[in-house]
């Protein structure tokens, strides 16, 4: 594969330039999600899955569960668990062909952007969202929507992510498939399109009936179990009268509940999938490696490839157009021995060329990208070029953070990531008076790496700025990297509120008076009011109706 020098790409016009082509036509092979969910639903069970089926591995360790597993996955999961800290976001890349796709033709690129997981919930977790274009969101079958899930999903439909569901554990009892979608409908929203439905109810996971259209079955798969689940489950095809003479009865109320399906509208449709309104479903075993398949060809059959993205002007950054790209999260101590620090970028449009010297939206500086890589649990590989879709990482980043442009040529700035709702809050202050400067520095540089918000009021001061995280794990985040990186003992305070509203200076001095309630100013110069709990803040905004008191987040 030829790339034109970088030098060349920047000075022709987007339409002459030799690479506009390959660009495009490598945008439209990617695929790029992260898969929402919460704790203990199977996120790590399905990665393996999914990098089993992509032929990444040649065998998933879900025989002993997390303990046993040998993968590189499980590595990067147990690294971080074992450090305590959030170490790692990063993207897991695979090329995927479906077998309808001939020999000959290209695979799909996929990328998987790993969310942050488990405890360490955090603005993390909502930032790797701003750089997919699909999220699979996956449930328990025996425990349907959670709150992480819930919260998750909020973001994606905030900024218009489409969203696949995958209902897990179908091998274990669980709810009845219909009470799960209904559960979906009533609590999000979401009109539910199963593409499979299953055979077999939770706990006795036969196979998956693949609906046409209609509802009616185009065809079913059966699977077998492999052992432990270590293997790809062999997969037996077959029509609707084979199906039958095989489950019998279960087979006969998988098609009776499928039509019952399209009788009410739940069948796939592109538009309304896209446009955020409906969702295509796939019942699953992680486990076992039953329906990854049809998750992997729903995947690239379905969710959107890299589209143009809106910079703050209001024009249109086009796949084609020059390099540029976003930074959706900055990672240090990753390596303490070398301090380094590793911001990742999701590529919005041209082709990156590791050496390329590129600039900073925000400061006008050039960044070199000598130090570019893709990191993966445990494996760091030099990344030569990449596409739009494609997560990099860059070395020694120390100016950029999240939200910020990297562009070649034709200025671009993208639009800031949009911070979210903080539900912690925590005093910050140095142990020792000593080392206040410092304590200052580290304070603003934490700050603008979006590592946690600060706050301040007059009434606090500036020794003890208040931390405001979605999670808490965020606050561990600040004491461990102010005591490797400043030499700061901090000490934390957590304080009693659990709500953030937008306020302004006129409804101020009210709110203060109010018990429970607190006004702060952010380093982005948004005021905020934190209240103790949400029958505080209903009081208020029937007390006092005229006080302003927004949602963070719409919808909130
Ligand atoms: P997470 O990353 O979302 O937190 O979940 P993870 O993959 O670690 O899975 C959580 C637990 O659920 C694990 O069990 C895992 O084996 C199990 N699990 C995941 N997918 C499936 C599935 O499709 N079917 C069944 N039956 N179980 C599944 P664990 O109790 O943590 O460990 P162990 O039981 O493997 O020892």
């Amino acid at each position: 594969m030829t790339t034109p020098p970088a030098s060349d790409a920047s000075t022709l016009a987007s339409a002459e330039r030799p690479g506009a082509g390959r660009v495009g036509t490598e945008a439209a092979r990617r695929r790029t999600f992260a898969v929402i969910s919460h704790p203990d639903a199977g996120k790590s069970t399905l990665t393996e899955a999914l990098a089993l089926h992509a032929k990444v591995i040649s065998e998933a360790g879900a025989v002993h569960g997390k303990a046993g597993r040998k993968s590189t996955v499980s590595d990067w999961m147990e690294m971080e668990k074992a450090r305590g800290i959030s170490v790692s976001s990063t993207a897991l890349q695979f090329e995927y062909a479906p077998d309808t796709v001939g020999e000959s033709d290209t695979p799909y690129v996929v990328n998987l952007v790993d969310t942050p997981g488990h405890s360490d919930f955090s603005e993390d977790t909502y930032r790797v969202l701003t750089a997919v274009d699909a999220a699979v969101m996956l449930i328990d079958a025996a425990k349907g929507l959670e709150p992480q899930t819930l919260k998750l999903f909020q973001v994606c439909r905030h900024r218009g992510i489409p969203v696949i569901t995958v209902i897990n554990k179908w091998d274990r009892p669980g709810r009845t498939p219909l009470e799960l979608l209904d559960e979906i409908s009533e609590r999000i929203g979401l009109t539910p399109t199963p593409l499979y439905w299953p055979v077999g109810i939770a706990g006795d996971f036969r196979g998956l009936l693949e609906r046409g259209t209609d509802g009616e079955a185009t065809s079913y798969v059966h699977f077998t179990r492999t052992a432990g689940g270590a293997k790809i489950a062999p997969e037996e095809v077959m029509d609707a009268d084979a199906a039958l003479a095989r489950e019998g009865e279960e087979w006969t109320t998988a098609t009776e509940e499928s039509q019952l399906l399209s009788a009410t509208g739940q069948d796939h449709d592109q538009d309304e999938f896209v446009a955020g309104r409906t969702s295509p479903v796939i019942f699953a075993s992680a486990m076992l490696n039953f329906g990854v398949r049809q998750i992997l060809d729903t995947l690239v059959a379905l969710a959107p490839a890299p589209a143009a993205r809106t910079a703050v002007d209001g024009s249109e950054r086009a796949v084609t157009d020059p390099f540029s790209a976003v930074v959706f999260k900055v990672q240090a101590g990753m390596d303490s021995a070398h301090r380094d620090r590793l911001a990742f970028m999701r590529i919005v449009s041209g082709v990156f060329e590791r050496g390329m010297v590129v600039t900073h939206a925000q400061t006008g500086k050039p960044f070199a990208t000598k130090y570019a890589l893709t990191v993966f649990g445990r494996e760091r590989t030099t990344v030569d070029d990449a596409y739009p879709g494609d997560v990099v990482g860059l070395v020694n980043a120390n100016a950029l953070a999240p939200g910020h442009t990297l562009y070649l040529d034709g200025k671009v700035e993208f639009p800031p990531i949009p911070s979210f709702a903080p539900e912690f809050f925590s005093i910050l202050r140095a142990e020792s008076a000593g080392k206040y400067k410092q304590f200052r520095k580290a304070v603003d540089q934490l700050d603008s790496e979006g590592v946690v918000q600060i706050l301040r009021n007059d009434l606090r001061g500036d020794a003890s700025p208040v931390m405001a995280a979605v999670g808490p794990m965020q606050f561990e985040v600040v004491a461990a990297r102010m005591k490797a990186e400043y030499g700061v003992e901090a000490r934390m305070e957590s304080l009693p509120y659990g709500i953030a509203r937008r306020t302004d200076a006129a409804s101020a001095d009210e709110l203060n008076r109010q018990r429970g309630v607190e006004v702060f100013t952010r380093s982005d110069g948004v005021m905020l009011a934190l209240l103790s709990d949400k029958w505080r803040l209903q009081y208020i905004l029937k007390e006092f109706p005229e006080l302003t008191l927004e949602p963070l987040v719409a919808g909130e």
